[in-house]
């Protein structure tokens, strides 16, 4: 069937996947994003210590060549600081000197793709579909390295990128991007500094991001002092620090922060040599009280590893599953070996070694801080009251701190010192494990987001590495949790190599003023290769990883397969998706078939029980790229099972083509195109897979094939 050789008539031009201008970061149309970029007055702008601070700390840290904090405008990525080769970008404005690309050239327009704000990681822009064919990668400089965290405004609209780039494949562990993700979170507080707080805490757009974030260290950094600090010398010199640490600290603000050391500055008589060792060496959060040596003020100071991802709001950005963590040394390697052919890797040394420190004026500043922003919030709130988003914001308050006996931690030092948590943590925002899995399985960084709930990557006692999916109910009805659970109980009942297995679950409840916040976490295997469209834009699936190449037969066959398979089971269970879409498959890295990786359908959170063929009425729908016709029926539409295989269709030829179906077009020309017939065109070369697809997208539903039909049609098609 397929070939092997040859451009696919379909690609597009200029070496790119698809028009990325056409995404705008989720839920934000391109305007508002546009707008709330203008509103922070940045662009065309003077170059400004802060920021190229970050950005020469940041060079240094990951040992790159480059480093820069670039923002997104309709036309342009528009570089705020740029340290490395930049320089040889550099033109003359009325501004001073300026760097700047075509928008589409940028590689930092990638973080706009996603729906949810995701890290955007590149180990080797040669092998990766999205760049293979850039200008700054065939042309000089050559970019070859690029790792872009992206700059997550307080409603969730995406500015820019801070970013480090190398001309050589770099492979950095998830924990050490997580301190890429908590400089991006501080550039975000400096730019957003002018916009004041409580127009932000009464928009009633308030979308996902803000709605889940925890504001305990985000409102923090922009008001209060933060330095990060070099623990390997015993006298913490200085690497970073804000105006407002400078100013409680008593430094000048042109002063060379190499001559500041933090124990210089401050004094602490409490806490012993051996407590800061046991706390640092353990990467725990700690809080402990220090005296300033120019004003004798004395100061509250909370201690965070700068990897812990508990700087960034409410760990609002992802990092993907591939990137190998160091909770998982041995299959971190393999995957290593694989993703970057093993070449010129070299791993930040000692990322530990660097804390944050946020500092407050005697009050300790959990309490303080958000204190004054509620207050603040309440005042909002009586112009505006009741609005959905504020409410549920207002949820996200700590108004008591946090029990510090956490599972993984004790208590050390007294009253001068206390651990909160591990950066490895027992908690979502401010709610503990449930007793069911505390001291069973620990969180780490941010896997993915989807539009229910959060997934973390995660470690069970036995050092196996897992996915923990938090879904918080408290945005749906009452009966949410219960629906949750149902669907829960039966796919952990669900065992088969194609589905992606739940260990184990529970529920908890917390309460915010209003009422009650029910979470269920769900214990999954670790699908360590991330999903199939992050998957697809790296080129996984193409004969060679760049954008000119063709799928590879075999190992879109394999996908398929694996896919089909796993829905057969499914629906032998009488459960109907209702989501397949290539975000809710996931892929585990497996040698023993004949691809490295198996599929697997995960994400069964709109997933319902469906005995017989009974046609069951819409409720909560999927996503609009891969729904049928019946489903859109504004009277009501129907729910059947093969409105899976429908979704089969879609996905099917999204990993055939390697690029998103009806990508550039908004939900209601989605809906228009489905009507008028316009179903996803296949290439010429796909031959027999596209005439079985074609199948599954029929618009009546009787001619669609069942899913052991589509099993069978896939084995009996000879690959070549
Ligand atoms: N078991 C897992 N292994 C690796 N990543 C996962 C896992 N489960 C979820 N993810 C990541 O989290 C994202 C959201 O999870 P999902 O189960 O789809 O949640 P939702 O119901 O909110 O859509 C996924 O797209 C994926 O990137
Ligand atoms: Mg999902």
């Amino acid at each position: 069937m397929c070939k092997q050789q040859g451009a696919r008539a379909d690609h597009p031009g200029n070496g790119t996947l698809y028009d990325t201008s056409k995404f705008c970061g989720g839920l934000w149309g391109e305007e508002k994003r546009i707008a709330a970029l203008e509103s922070l007055g940045m662009l065309d702008t003077p170059r400004e210590q802060l920021f190229d601070q970050v950005t020469s700390l940041l060079m240094k840290i990951f040992d790159t060549q480059c480093s820069h904090l670039v923002l997104i405008d309709p036309n342009r990525c528009w570089f705020k600081s740029w340290q490395g080769r930049w320089k040889e970008f550099e033109t003359d404005t009325d501004h001073g000197r300026n760097v700047e690309c075509a928008r589409e050239d940028g590689w930092c327009n990638y973080i706009l793709v996603p729906d949810f704000a995701e890290i955007l990681i590149i180990e080797d822009a040669t092998k990766d579909a999205r760049l293979a064919l850039n200008p700054f990668v065939v042309g000089p400089p050559h970019f070859c390295f690029y790792a872009g965290a992206p700059l997550v405004g307080s409603r969730g609209e995406r500015y820019g990128t801070l970013c480090v780039a190398d001309f050589q494949p770099r492979t950095f562990q998830a924990e050490q991007y997580s301190l890429l993700i908590n400089y991006a979170a501080l550039v975000v507080e400096e730019l957003e500094r002018d916009k004041p707080t409580v127009d932000l805490l009464s928009e009633t757009s308030a979308n996902y991001v803000e709605r889940s974030r925890h504001l305990d260290l985000s409102i923090q950094a922009s008001e209060q002092g933060v330095c990060m600090v070099d623990l390997r010398d015993a006298l913490w010199p200085l690497m970073f620090a804000n105006d407002k640490f400078l100013e409680v600290a008593g430094v000048p603000r042109d002063d060379d922060l190499k001559q500041h050391f933090f124990w210089h500055l401050f004094s602490n008589s409490k806490t012993t040599p051996l407590e800061f060792s046991l706390a640092t060496g353990l990467g725990d959060t700690f809080e402990m009280d220090v005296r300033c040596q120019k004003t004798d003020k004395d100061l509250h100071v909370q201690m965070l590893p700068g990897t812990s991802d508990r700087l960034a709001p409410s760990k609002a950005t992802a990092i993907p599953g591939w990137v190998p963590s160091q909770e998982s040394e041995a299959f971190s390697q393999d995957v290593h070996t694989r993703i970057s052919g093993g070449k010129g890797t070299e791993m930040v040394r000692d990322c530990k070694c660097f804390w944050f420190v946020i500092i407050s004026e005697t009050v300790p500043l959990t309490v303080g801080t958000l204190k004054a922003a509620e207050s603040k919030s309440e005042k909002a709130e009586k112009g505006d009251k009741e609005k959905d988003g504020d409410e549920i914001l207002k949820g996200g308050y700590r108004t008591e701190r946090r029990p510090s006996n956490s599972t993984t931690t004790g208590s050390i030092g007294s009253g001068s010192l206390s651990t909160l948590s591990s950066s490895w943590t027992s908690f979502y925002g401010d709610y503990p494990l449930p007793p069911k899995l505390s001291g069973k399985v620990e969180m780490g960084p941010l896997l993915g987001t989807g539009s229910f709930g959060k997934a973390y990557r995660g470690v069970m006692k036995d050092h196996k590495p897992v996915a923990v999916k938090v879904v918080d109910c408290r945005r749906r009805d009452d009966n949410a949790i219960k629906d949750q659970l149902r669907e829960v109980q039966f796919s952990a009942s669900m065992d088969h190599e194609n589905v992606v297995k739940t260990l184990d679950y529970a529920t908890s409840s917390g309460t915010t003023k209003k009422r009650q916040i029910d979470i269920l976490w769900i214990v999954q295997e670790l699908c360590d290769m991330g999903d199939l469209v992050s998957a697809t834009e790296r080129g996984v699936l193409r004969v060679d990883r760049k954008i000119t190449s063709p799928a590879d037969p075999k190992t879109v066959m394999s996908v398929l397969m694996d896919i089909a398979r796993g829905m057969e089971f499914i629906h032998s269970c009488n459960v109907i998706h209702s989501d397949l879409t290539g975000r809710n498959v996931l892929l585990c890295s497996d040698s023993s078939g004949a691809v490295p990786f198996r599929a697997k359908v995960a994400d069964f959170g709109l997933a319902r029980y469906s005995i017989g063929c009974k046609a069951l009425p819409a409720k909560d729908l999927g996503t609009v790229t891969h729904m049928p016709p019946e489903l859109m029926d504004p009277n009501g539409g129907e729910l059947v099972g093969q409105a899976d295989v429908w979704a089969f269709g879609v996905l099917a030829w999204e990993a055939y083509h390697g690029k998103r179906c009806y990508q550039g077009k908004n939900p209601a020309q989605i809906v228009i195109s489905i009507f008028r017939g316009n179903t996803p065109q296949w290439s010429e070369d796909a031959g027999e897979l596209a005439v079985l697809m074609k199948k599954c997208i029929s618009y009546e539903v009787k001619d669609r094939p069942a899913f052991s039909e589509v099993v069978q049609g896939l084995q009996n098609m000879k690959v070549e």
